[in-house]
């Protein structure tokens, strides 16, 4: 689904002939595409969507995947706890005492987009971007397998260098997701047997992480689903979903704590579960979950701002929060903490502050499509300033794309046409190069 034009051209000029197989992680298919249709050993095209097909590596014969590690500091004495392969969770922060794998898959994203770059001081800061650890999102089942790949080059990475790796992935795959958007349905639908085919995804994920008990995950759970559950069952798509949504988060928390992966359930931003009056019904739904799946001590947490632009701390309110006591996500975190509490769910946070550099540049709250003027925000550290977030992380990959501005198009949705979004934006999900560059030199602090 991540499209890689630049380096498409790049290819394309570079050689007199046409080339006849794309490169891993190229296109290989889509709406129009006239590109190849086949990809280089050692991967396989694979259908995302029906504007995007990619090459992912899909054989062992001849991955060309690099890795490499990136250590975020702690604040702690780094207490290293046990590998995660029991049945119970060792106590404190999972992020203590790791390394943080780096995925292959976006640093061969950025560093395409950095050799793109004309200018020399802008594509040094670009490139650098790929040794910052993001998280990996397994939106679709077909890609489950390259996790199994990952592992294994974080595994021999953990020996070869004697430092534990942990690593990041966001399971999101919930048949009819995304209820209360227009644009970012999944390929699963509750009509079509969604829910078992959601079970089938999930279950392919525990194999993966089975096989490399050496290797610490940590995953987000389902990104606005569980909020969408406490603020939109007005929402005739959420409404249908409530069940199969609680069914299906209550089978990936019970079999993914089955192989010790470190979870935190998304929870929103402060501009959505935030506000006072949805932090109760937020806490009591969290906190039934929680419950439902047998209180797992896997279950570390919640994320917060996932894919949003939100502070961390705001040095003052931005004025489009006006209203909302919680106006940036410590607030809202140190707020619904006792909530939690109160409700059995002593929980602990990750922040995501990918895209959260700049600030005040939204028209409203809500927007999130692509926002102008963005930039990187505060690097990855488990030195966060409360003693309620474990880590400050980057959940969103920067530069992939939230949605198209093409009006004509059917996953169009109006956030991604308004005048606070970037213009010219590719389908959800695609490299989005004019947008990385903006985080690049809008980033904050600066890279
Ligand atoms: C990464 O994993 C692939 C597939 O398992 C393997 O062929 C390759 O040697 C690994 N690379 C490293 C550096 O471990
Ligand atoms: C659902 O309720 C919210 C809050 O009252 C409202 O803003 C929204 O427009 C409603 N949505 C629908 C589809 O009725
Ligand atoms: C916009 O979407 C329509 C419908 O999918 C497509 O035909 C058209 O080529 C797209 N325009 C651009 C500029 O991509």
């Amino acid at each position: 689904m991540f499209r890689l034009p630049s380096f498409v051209a790049i290819v394309a000029f570079a050689s007199s002939t046409v080339f006849a197989q794309a490169p891993v992680y190229g296109q290989c298919g889509g709406q129009n595409w006239q590109g190849a249709t086949t990809c280089v050993a050692g991967s396989v095209c694979t259908y995302s969507n029906a504007y995007y097909s990619q090459c992912l590596p899909g054989t062992a014969s001849s991955s060309t995947a690099t890795t490499a590690s990136s250590t975020i500091s702690s604040s702690s004495s780094g207490t290293t706890s046990s590998p995660a392969s029991s049945q119970t969770a060792a106590a404190g922060n999972p992020y203590t005492g790791y390394s943080i794998f780096l995925s292959p898959f976006y640093a061969a994203e950025v560093a395409t987009a950095a050799a793109a770059i004309s200018d020399s001081t802008l594509a040094a800061k670009a490139a650098s971007v790929a040794k910052i650890p993001t998280f990996t999102w397994f939106d679709q089942v077909a890609k489950v397998p390259t996790l199994g790949t990952y592992l294994a080059n974080a595994s021999a990475l953990g020996k070869s260098t004697g430092t534990k790796q942990l690593v990041q992935i966001v399971v999101y795959d919930l048949p009819d997701r995304d209820c209360a958007a227009l644009a970012s349905n999944g390929e699963f639908t509750i009509a079509d047997g969604g829910e078992a085919k959601y079970y089938d995804y999930i279950d392919q994920l525990v194999t993966q992480i089975k096989a490399y008990p050496d290797v610490r995950v940590v995953a987000v759970i389902e990104p606005d689903s569980l909020a969408n559950l406490v603020t939109n069952l007005n929402v005739t798509k959420c409404a249908n979903a409530q069940t199969t949504y609680l069914a299906c988060v209550n089978y990936a928390i019970e079999q993914l704590s089955t192989v010790g992966v470190y979870q935190y359930l998304d929870a929103g931003h402060a501009g959505w579960l935030g506000w006072s009056a949805n932090l109760g019904p937020a806490a009591q739904l969290f906190g039934q979950v929680y419950k439902n799946a047998g209180s797992s001590s896997f279950v570390r947490g919640l994320a917060t701002n996932v894919a949003n632009y939100n502070a961390l701390v705001a040095s003052s309110p931005d004025p489009i929060t006006s209203g909302d006591s919680n106006y940036d996500e410590q607030l809202y975190i140190t707020n619904l903490s006792p909530q939690l509490i109160s409700q059995g769910f002593n929980a602990q946070f990750i922040v995501d502050q990918g895209r959260s550099g700049v600030q005040n540049i939204r028209n409203a709250w809500g927007d999130w499509c692509n926002v102008k003027g963005a930039g990187f925000g505060t690097r990855p550290t488990l030195t966060t300033g409360s003693s309620l977030i474990d880590a400050i992380v980057w959940v969103k990959p920067g530069g992939e794309c939230d949605g198209t501005s093409n009006t004509s198009s059917p996953r169009y949705d109006s956030h991604c046409g308004l005048s606070d979004a970037t213009p010219n934006a590719p389908e959800a999900g695609t490299w989005f190069q004019a947008y990385f560059e903006t985080l690049v030199s809008a980033a904050n602090p600066s890279l």
